[in-house]
């Protein structure tokens, strides 16, 4: 066999320990082998060792530490339009939930994103895919719930659709049509009958249905049966749960065998323990706690109670504008209590998992899709440390070099 590609001379190639979901203690067992060469073959990486297989290509990488592509698994892509005074109100006093509660927040978003045509909802999002391939992110999620009605979540599933085929970056999909309460429905019981009248047209594009289940939004009872409902329709279950107000989506995540519970930065030690000791996944997103001025979620404390935590940067247009995997991480490390090589895994094995492809993204590992970043780092201990820095080399996405050079 005739390589495709040979990656020479790396001085580092980290992985996680084991496909996710990766638990505990393991979190933290990296594999790090060094002086190292990875060759690549149809997309997919197919040696990793000191010898030179034969390579159609070499790319020089000397000294430089390869981790798998970060695989972003909680954003709110596609959106458009800015909610910069937003954040500048917020600064003066008003919260986060007063500027939604007063027609704002979520709802300026949707607002934007039902006017917007199809082709401007695309091309403003495709322009941060190339941004966020920048960054070293090789896999994003994206979820709908800026349409609240069945012509917009559908157009903003097609764009996802679209982004997905148009650029390097895997883009996987997920229905979030209850993430807020729109006017013109009697209740919430009523708006979320509603949603699941058209289901069967969200599966077209994908298997995962998200909610924002919090304290005056969709309360568990609300969320519980509409939920169960989406289960038995085949879907895998996610929650934004307990982000602002203790409310009781961390359990009922745990309740439902939810794949994941995300944000939790006001989860209670309970509710913690019960996510921890369950299989649903953890997603914690510090890059929201830190664009809100909020707590951070106790990484430290679901790791030490054997939990599978994952990282995400929760980019949206409101509560988070940031999407840098490398800010989020050095988040995660100074607030959230996770080690370096916990971030690691969480931010590429088990956000694998969250999005369904362990088996072949999180790793560097034969086999493993050749998705890939390379850093200008002594050793990845100092990825925190060095996060603002120029460091990012190259992005290698299914073996071809999608940003930067080697
Ligand atoms: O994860 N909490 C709900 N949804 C998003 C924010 C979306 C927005 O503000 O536009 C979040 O923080
Ligand atoms: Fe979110």
């Amino acid at each position: 066999m005739i390589l495709d590609i040979l990656i020479v001379g790396l001085g580092e190639v980290v992985s996680p320990p084991c496909r996710g979901p990766v638990r505990g203690g393991e979190m933290s067992q990296l594999k790090i082998k060094k002086d190292v060469n990875i060759g690549i073959k149809d997309g997919k990486i197919a040696y990793i060792g000191k010898e030179k297989p034969l390579s159609s290509r070499v790319l020089n990488a000397s000294g430089l530490v390869a981790l798998p592509g970060f695989i972003d698994c909680h954003t709110h892509i596609p959106f458009t339009g800015s909610r910069g005074e937003e954040f500048l109100m917020r600064l003066e006093g008003r919260s986060y939930m007063e500027i939604m509660e007063s027609g704002g927040g979520i709802f300026s978003t949707v607002k934007s994103v039902k006017t917007a045509s199809e082709v401007r909802l695309f091309q403003d999002s495709l322009k941060l895919l190339v941004e966020m391939a920048c960054h070293g992110i090789t896999t994003v999620e994206g979820k709908s719930g800026y349409g609240l009605d069945e012509d917009s979540e559908l157009k903003q599933l097609r764009v996802l659709e679209r982004l997905n085929s148009s650029q390097p970056l895997d883009v996987v999909p997920t229905f979030l049509g209850a993430h807020a309460f729109p006017e013109g429905f009697n209740s919430k019981k009523e708006y979320l009958e509603y949603l699941l009248s058209f289901v069967d047209k969200v599966k077209e594009y994908t298997d995962t249905a998200d909610i924002f289940c919090e304290k005056g939004v969709f309360e568990p009872e609300d969320s519980k049966p509409f939920l169960k409902k989406l289960k038995a329709k085949g879907f895998r279950i996610r929650l934004h749960a307990d982000e602002l107000a203790s409310s009781g989506g961390g359990k009922l995540a745990v309740e439902l065998g939810a794949v994941s519970a995300d944000h939790l930065i006001s989860a209670d030690e309970e509710t913690l323990k019960t996510i921890a000791g369950s299989s649903v996944t953890a997603v914690l997103l510090p890059g929201t706690s830190f664009f809100l001025r909020e707590r951070y979620a106790r990484g430290d404390f679901l790791i030490a109670n054997n939990g599978i935590v994952a990282l995400a940067s929760d980019f949206n247009p409101g509560s988070c504008n940031i999407y840098d995997p490398l800010m989020i991480m050095h988040l995660a490390v100074s607030h959230n209590g996770l080690k370096v090589e916990e971030a690691i895994t969480a931010y590429t094995a088990n956000s694998a998992h969250v999005l369904n492809m362990a088996h072949r993204k999180g790793l560097i590992e034969v086999g493993y899709d050749a998705d890939l970043v390379i850093l200008d780092l002594e050793s990845y201990r100092e990825l925190p440390y060095m996060f603002s820095r120029d460091i990012i080399v190259a992005t290698v996405k299914a073996g071809r070099v999608i940003s930067g050079e080697l």
